[in-house]
């Protein structure tokens, strides 16, 4: 059984101090080399439907097929500075904070707009190298998933994130102002699901974790914004993006139904870690507030360290937790994984419902209901 220390590099999963020494070495390059480590399999076991649910999948994603070209309008204006001084992204705190002595004491309308644009620019960058982390992941998938309807559907969800990658950065390019290097946390978590050789792996830091995060985060951000385009084109994206998780959850049933104790434990090891390095990359926008000239560590203890900040940090687990117990994560090795998740505060999602049952909900036309603050307080 591995330490906190080991599987993080720290000893406290909530160190703040440990968490900001995580420096970005790589922010100035332009290309990033991750060894994948990986077998490349064949099947000659081509019955197609062997595995019902996935064959469905695959059947549901070749018709949810979309052009982000010619499906968004992007003849939309998008007036950034118009939706900062609404205040509707994450960078302005409550009215109530009281600044006086802080390194917010000066600012005036004008720096609080400039770092909701800031934050708006960070957050769409992050979605964008998340997506081209998904790309490489389901291309690894193709190659080394043994099950053929496991290869047919992961081909689809190459296209999707493809797709994915391309209008997030249109939109950066065309509508937003500015791009952020990958957020050192996150760039971590990808390297680490990338260059795992076991094939499943693939799946529980992508499909799972990942996209699991990125589904909750898209559906608020969806929720929240007024500006019409973006709301359009993260709900095409959120109608993928959940075939996705789904697709995760119903290949690693089956197999993690198989595994060892110890085999299991691995799975749980990997799992916290994920969890940990994208709360991490929540919780920090250190690029922002270094763009700001604010210090880092100031300004995220005072408007990310707030109860309503840090309830809405965990209402982005609210997929993850029970498509992991799902898969039975939470309670093998004496419920490994749930202590862990009861120590960062996630735990109390787990009887919500899991993504292979919601799946079809997400289909375009369908409307979609995220859960609400009144929804957490009551679970
Ligand atoms: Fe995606
Ligand atoms: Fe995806």
């Amino acid at each position: 059984m591995s330490t906190t220390e080991e599987i993080l590099g720290r000893s406290d999963a909530n160190d703040l101090d440990a968490i900001l020494a995580v420096e970005n070495i790589h922010k100035d390059e332009v290309i990033h080399v991750v060894t994948d480590n990986a077998k490349s399999i064949f099947t000659w076991d081509y019955e197609k439907g062997a595995r019902p649910a996935l064959n469905k999948l695959y059947e549901k994603a070749k018709n949810a097929q979309w052009n982000g070209e010619t499906d968004l309008d992007w003849s939309i204006d998008v007036d950034q500075e118009k939706l900062a001084m609404m205040g509707i992204s994450q960078g302005t705190p409550d009215e109530t904070l009281d600044v006086t002595g802080t390194c917010f004491e000066t600012w005036t309308d004008k720096e609080w707009v400039a770092l909701d644009i800031q934050m708006q620019n960070f957050a769409l960058s992050q979605f964008m190298h998340g997506e081209q982390g998904a790309l490489i992941c389901t291309a690894k998938i193709v190659e080394t998933v043994p099950w053929i309807d496991a290869k047919y559907y992961a081909s689809t969800q190459v296209m999707d994130e493809a797709r994915h990658v391309e209008v997030f950065a249109k939109y950066l390019d065309t509508k937003l102002s500015g791009h952020y290097p990958m957020n050192a946390h996150l760039g971590m978590l990808l390297d680490d699901i990338i260059e795992d050789s076991r094939w499943d792996m693939t799946y529980l830091g992508m499909q799972i974790m990942v996209e699991g995060l990125a589904l909750a985060a898209f559906g608020f951000m969806h929720m929240l914004t007024p500006e019409p385009l973006l709301k359009q084109l993260l709900r095409y994206v959120m109608s993928d993006e959940a075939r996705h998780v789904a697709f995760g959850v119903l290949s690693l049933k089956e197999y993690y139904a198989e595994l060892s104790d110890l085999e299991m434990l691995e799975r749980q090891e990997f799992a916290f870690e994920a969890a940990v390095r994208m709360r991490d990359r929540m919780l920090l926008q250190t690029e922002v507030w270094e763009r700001m000239g604010v210090p880092a560590r100031e300004a995220i203890e005072l408007t990310r360290l707030t109860p309503e900040s840090m309830m809405f940090n965990t209402l982005l687990f609210s997929k993850i937790v029970p498509n992991c117990k799902k898969l039975g994560l939470l309670d093998p090795n004496d419920g490994w994984l749930r202590k862990r998740f009861q120590e960062i505060g996630v735990i109390q999602f787990e009887d919500w419902v899991d993504t292979g049952e919601e799946v079809d909900q997400f289909a375009l036309g369908q409307d979609i209901g995220m859960p609400s603050a009144e929804g957490i307080a009551a679970s």
